[in-house]
């Protein structure tokens, strides 16, 4: 078995990243990126991409014309008839209605792929699941796929994606694993040697499909379990006069522990840790392990409970009516995406407490970010960190924007005159950075 022609199905965050390196790094394979999305296929083919990533423009435009296309998926039916693979890289948001509301991801998205190539294709297909899928939908996909095809051969493959946002073409290009998940192993190794064209083999992990599937979630619950459990420490320490940064590099040094992802902040945001974390709530539940879904449970409280207790300081520093300052509204830095940001739930405390709120984020989309926020019409926009800061009565860093951490506070102490706190939520100020005087600054987990 041979991949020369892939389709991936999904021109998101992940399937337009994911398939421009695959089609950077493998020239002689073809490869078409379809989308119902007309609007975001139309950008992809545009100079303006639809996602900001360091460095995605100048690997899209090396591959894009070539042997990488960006089409609606209408158009796309003749590449899917003949591609050799598809990826589905649809949304699995966490469902809104019906059973398992709230927790169980939406696999709508998935199954009308599923429908979809099991209308137009014979012969034989690898469909490789590229979504995060709760453990067992290759189950769903097979049985999708077969009732409503009976000619094609279907191997289902999982090789979820692990890349972060921010960095997603390093991770691509440089990643610290590969994992595909399978039971025919043909069907596998033609993924393998996909991949094999630029990532070392040795970091191709293959395993069954369901610990494949499950992996996935697995590693974003860990992941989301070291945010709050650094968060958690940050509560501790405000509390006890330690210092959170000061503990953090403590407990990284362990070898057993390691440094990374030991920063306190506002809490986690982005588009997956609390859809993953209550997909596998949802799963435990399902299958009669109350106690362990109860164990997850307490990584999306704490995140909640972060959020919260953040926006409260500032709202109990400000004057009734007051103004607040947000710098960053992206969920992390280098992204323009604000799926799930800490900066929603901020935002929307503060103006539900009656304040006004001025925000300024370099990438971010302010229309988009204000769209479905109650009492709207008291947050504004600022197209300068100067202009949004200046008279208001109190400002929150957000995000780790580097801007945000090399600004002058003291060249700022006019328009700060009216301001009684700087609430740094990020830690990314350095601790020497002169600041006015009489001007209280604040640290997550840190007291004073
Ligand atoms: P996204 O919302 O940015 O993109 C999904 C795209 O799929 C949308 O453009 C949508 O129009 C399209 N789509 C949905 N149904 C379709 C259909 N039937 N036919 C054609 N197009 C369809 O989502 P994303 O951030 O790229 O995430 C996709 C999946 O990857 C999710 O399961 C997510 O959990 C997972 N994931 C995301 C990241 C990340 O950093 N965003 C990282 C790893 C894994
Ligand atoms: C995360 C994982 O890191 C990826 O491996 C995974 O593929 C992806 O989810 C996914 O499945 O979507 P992403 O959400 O893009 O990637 O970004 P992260 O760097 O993981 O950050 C997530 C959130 O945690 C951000 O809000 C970030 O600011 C916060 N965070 C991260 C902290 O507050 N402290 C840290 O030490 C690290």
């Amino acid at each position: 078995m041979k991949i020369n022609k892939i389709v991936c199905i999904g021109a998101g965050y992940v399937g337009g990243p994911t398939m421009a390196v695959i089609a950077d790094r493998c020239p002689h394979v073809d490869v078409t990126v379809i989308d119902m999305n007309e609007v975001r296929i139309a950008a992809w083919n545009s100079s303006s991409l639809p996602v900001y990533e360091p460095g995605l423009a100048e690997v899209v435009q090396r591959a894009r014309g070539r042997n990488l296309k960006f089409l609606n998926h209408i158009d796309g039916v003749q590449a899917l008839k003949e591609a050799d693979a598809i990826f589905i890289s649809v949304n699995t948001p966490t469902k809104t209605h019906g059973p398992g509301a709230g927790k169980a991801s939406d696999l709508s998205y998935v199954e009308s792929c599923a429908r979809f190539i099991a209308q137009h294709v014979s012969g034989q297909k690898i469909v490789i699941e590229k979504s995060t899928m709760p453990v067992r939908t290759a189950e769903l996909i097979k049985e999708i796929l077969t009732h409503n095809n009976s000619q094609a051969k279907f191997d289902i493959l999982s090789n979820p994606e692990f890349l972060a946002e921010g960095t997603a073409i390093r991770d691509l290009e440089k990643p610290e694993r590969v994992l595909i998940g399978g039971e025919n192993s043909e069907a596998v190794q033609a993924l393998v040697d996909i991949y094999a064209q630029w990532v070392d083999p040795r970091l191709i992990i293959t395993t069954g499909l369901w610990s494949a599937e499950l992996s996935k979630l697995a590693a974003n619950a860990f992941l989301a379990q070291r945010v709050s459990s650094i968060n958690s420490m940050s509560a501790v320490c405000e509390k006890t006069g330690a210092n959170i940064d000061e503990v953090a590099k403590v407990i990284g040094t362990d070898s057993r522990v390691g440094p990374k992802f030991l920063k306190a902040s506002v809490g986690f945001g982005g588009s997956c840790f609390k859809k993953d974390v209550l997909s596998l709530i949802y799963i435990c539940e399902s299958y009669a392990l109350p106690e362990v879904a109860h164990y997850w449970q307490q990584v999306i409280e704490i995140n909640e409970w972060q959020k919260k207790r953040f926006a409260q300081k500032i709202i109990e520093s400000v004057p009734p009516h007051g103004t607040v300052a947000i710098l960053g509204l992206a969920f992390k830095k280098e992204t323009n995406d604000f799926r799930e940001s800490a900066s929603i739930d901020i935002v929307q405390h503060l103006l539900q407490a009656g304040l006004k709120v001025i925000s300024y984020d370099p990438k971010v989309n302010f229309t988009e970010f204000a769209k479905g926020l109650q009492k709207a019409e008291n947050l504004k926009s600022a197209s300068s960190i100067a202009v949004a800061i200046n008279g208001v009565h109190a400002v929150a860093i957000l995000t780790e924007w580097p801007e945000f951490a090399s600004i002058n506070w003291q060249e700022f102490a006019p328009q700060l005159k009216n301001c009684n706190l700087i609430y740094d939520g990020r830690n990314i100020v350095p601790v020497d950075a002169p600041l006015p005087p009489k001007l209280n600054f604040q640290r997550i987990g840190v007291s004073g």
